[in-house]
C-alpha cells in the first residue's frame, strides 16, 4: 500500500535530478521562510485553468505553453516579460483563428528556473565542475564557487516569480492585451517576413473579423473579452524543495495547491512511478502535465496517469509528448490507443523542441526550424488518424531576437547562430520564428476543421 500522502512525503522516495546542497540547515531554513510567504496563485485561479484544459481534453480548445528554456537572474527586465507576453499573445490570435475555438495560454515563466541536466557535471579543459541546474540552484559562471547550490537562490527566484506575475497580471487585464493592438503587432510581423505572402491572407481574413466586430458594436470599451485576456503561469516542478514550501491547503475546498504556479509539469528526466516527482504532484490539485519521450512505455504512462489522475477528471493532466521529429509518427499512436482503451482523459500537447536538439558544426546546441515543423506535422498526423484531438503545443520561445534556432523565413544559419546566442539552456525560437509556429499550425489547424474535426482522412501537413 502507498503510504499516505503529505507535502513532505516525496522525501521518502527515490528521487532523480536533486542537487546536493552542502549545509542541509541552511536550506531547512528557507524552504520555512518560503513557508510563509504569500502564495504566488491562488487555487481559484488554478480551478479555472483545470475548466479550460477540460474543455480541451473534450476536443473544444488548445493549449498554447510557451516561455523560456530557462530564465535567469541577468536577464530579469520588464521588456523581456513583455516581449515574450507579446509574442505569446500573437500566437494565441492566430491559433483561435486557426481553430476557432479557445486557445488556452499557459506561460513557461514565472518560477522556470531549475533545470535537469543530462550529465552531474561539466568538463572545460580536463576541468570537472557541477553542472548548472537553473539560477535557481546555482550560477552558470565556470567556477567551483558558482556552482554550489545556494538556498538563497529559492528566494531570489520567489522574488523574481512575484515581480515577473505582477507585470503579467497587469498586462492581461489592464489593456495591453487588446486584441486589436495584437493584431496590429502581427501585421507589421507579415509586412516584415520574407514568407509574408503565405501569412497574409489569414492576416486579412482576421483583420475583416476584426473589423466586422467592431461594426456590430464588439469593441475594447464594450466588450471585455477583447481588452483583457486569461493567462496562467506553469514550470517544470523539479526543485520539491521549492513546491513543497509552496504548498498551501486552499481554504475553500481543503484541498492542497501549489501556489507557485498555475500548472506544474513532471520532466522527462524525473518520470519515474514510484519516484519523488510523481510522489510530489499526486497529492496537489493543481493541473498538471507529464512529459513522455522516446524511452516511455506504455505501461509506465498508464500507471502514471492512475497515480496523477485516479478520478479520471478531465483537465487534470496533460502529456507533453516530445519524441522527435523522426520518431514521433511511430512512437506516439501505441501510447494514444493505450490511453484511449483504458478510456483515460488527457489532454495530448506536442513539444517539438526536446526531441530535435542538436549541436551545430560550430559547437552550439540548436534545432533545426523544419526538424520543429516536422514534429508538429507528425503529432498531428498521429491524432488524425487515431481520431483524437491534437490538444496543444508547447514551445522554448522568447520575444527577443535571438539566433539560437536554426532556419526560419530569415533562414537562421548555424554560422549565424553566434550573432545572438543568449540562452541559458536550451535554444529557444525567436519571436519572429515563434509567430510562423503558430502561422503554420493555424493553417493545420483550420485544415482539420475544414475536413471536419476528428475525421479519419486527409492530412494536414504543418512543415510543408
Ligand atoms: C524542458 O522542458 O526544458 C525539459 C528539460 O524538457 P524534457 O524534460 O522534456 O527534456
Ligand atoms: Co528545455
Amino acid at each position: 500500500m502507498a503510504g499516505k500522502w503529505t507535502p513532505r512525503s516525496w522525501r521518502t522516495k527515490p528521487i532523480l535530478q536533486a542537487p546536493e546542497y552542502p549545509d542541509a540547515k541552511a536550506l531547512a531554513k528557507v524552504e520555512g521562510r518560503l513557508g510563509t510567504y504569500p502564495p504566488l496563485v491562488f487555487a481559484g485561479e488554478a480551478r479555472r485553468l483545470k475548466s479550460a484544459l477540460a474543455q480541451v481534453a473534450e476536443g473544444k480548445g488548445f493549449v498554447l505553453q510557451g516561455g523560456d528554456c530557462a530564465e535567469s537572474f541577468a536577464e530579469f527586465h520588464p521588456d523581456n516579460i513583455r516581449d515574450t507576453f507579446r509574442v505569446l499573445l500573437q500566437m494565441a490570435v492566430v491559433l483561435t483563428y486557426g481553430a476557432a475555438c479557445p486557445v488556452v495560454k499557459v506561460g513557461r515563466l514565472a518560477g522556470q528556473f531549475a533545470k535537469p541536466r543530462s550529465s552531474d557535471t561539466e568538463t572545460v579543459d580536463g576541468v570537472s565542475l557541477p553542472s548548472y541546474r537553473g539560477d535557481m540552484i546555482n550560477g552558470m559562471d565556470f567556477t567551483e564557487a558558482a556552482r554550489v547550490p545556494d538556498p538563497e537562490r529559492l528566494v531570489q527566484a520567489y522574488n523574481q516569480s512575484a515581480a515577473t506575475l505582477n507585470l503579467l497580471r497587469a498586462f492581461a487585464q489592464g489593456g495591453y492585451a487588446d486584441l486589436h493592438k495584437v493584431h496590429q503587432w502581427t501585421l507589421g510581423f507579415v509586412a516584415d517576413s520574407p514568407q509574408g505572402e503565405r501569412y497574409r491572407d489569414l492576416a486579412n481574413r482576421l483583420d475583416e473579423t476584426l473589423a466586422f466586430m467592431a461594426a456590430c458594436g464588439l469593441t475594447s470599451e464594450t466588450t471585455p473579452q477583447i481588452r483583457e485576456t486569461d493567462f496562467f503561469t506553469s514550470h517544470e516542478a523539479l526543485l520539491l524543495s521549492y513546491e513543497e514550501a509552496m504548498t498551501r491547503v486552499d481554504s475553500t475546498t481543503g484541498d492542497w495547491y501549489d501556489t507557485s504556479a498555475h500548472l506544474l509539469w513532471i520532466g522527462d528526466r524525473t518520470r519515474q512511478p514510484d519516484g519523488a516527482h510523481v510522489e510530489f504532484l499526486s497529492g496537489v490539485a493543481n493541473p498538471l502535465a507529464i512529459k513522455a519521450g522516446p524511452t516511455t512505455e506504455v505501461d509506465e504512462l498508464l500507471r502514471n496517469i492512475d497515480t496523477l489522475n485516479p478520478d479520471n477528471e478531465a483537465g487534470r493532466l496533460c502529456v507533453i509528448v516530445r519524441m522527435g521529429g523522426e520518431e514521433v509518427e511511430q512512437l506516439l499512436p501505441p501510447l494514444i490507443r493505450a490511453v484511449e482503451r483504458e478510456g483515460r482523459k488527457v489532454v495530448w500537447i506536442c513539444d517539438p523542441m526536446h526531441g530535435n536538439t542538436v549541436a551545430s558544426a560550430n559547437g552550439y546546441k540548436t534545432r533545426h526550424f523544419d526538424r520543429i515543423l516536422a514534429e508538429v506535422s507528425g503529432f498531428f498526423a498521429a491524432h488524425k488518424s487515431e481520431g483524437t484531438h491534437a490538444g496543444g503545443i508547447h514551445l522554448e520561445l522568447t520575444g527577443q531576437d535571438v539566433t539560437e534556432c536554426v532556419g526560419g523565413a530569415k533562414a537562421i544559419t548555424e554560422a549565424g547562430l553566434a550573432d545572438r546566442y543568449h540562452t541559458h539552456c536550451d535554444p529557444r525560437l525567436n519571436a519572429e520564428q515563434a509567430l510562423e509556429v503558430a502561422f503554420r499550425v493555424a493553417e493545420a489547424l483550420k485544415e482539420n476543421r475544414v475536413n471536419g474535426a476528428n475525421a479519419k482522412h486527409g492530412r494536414a501537413a504543418v512543415g510543408s
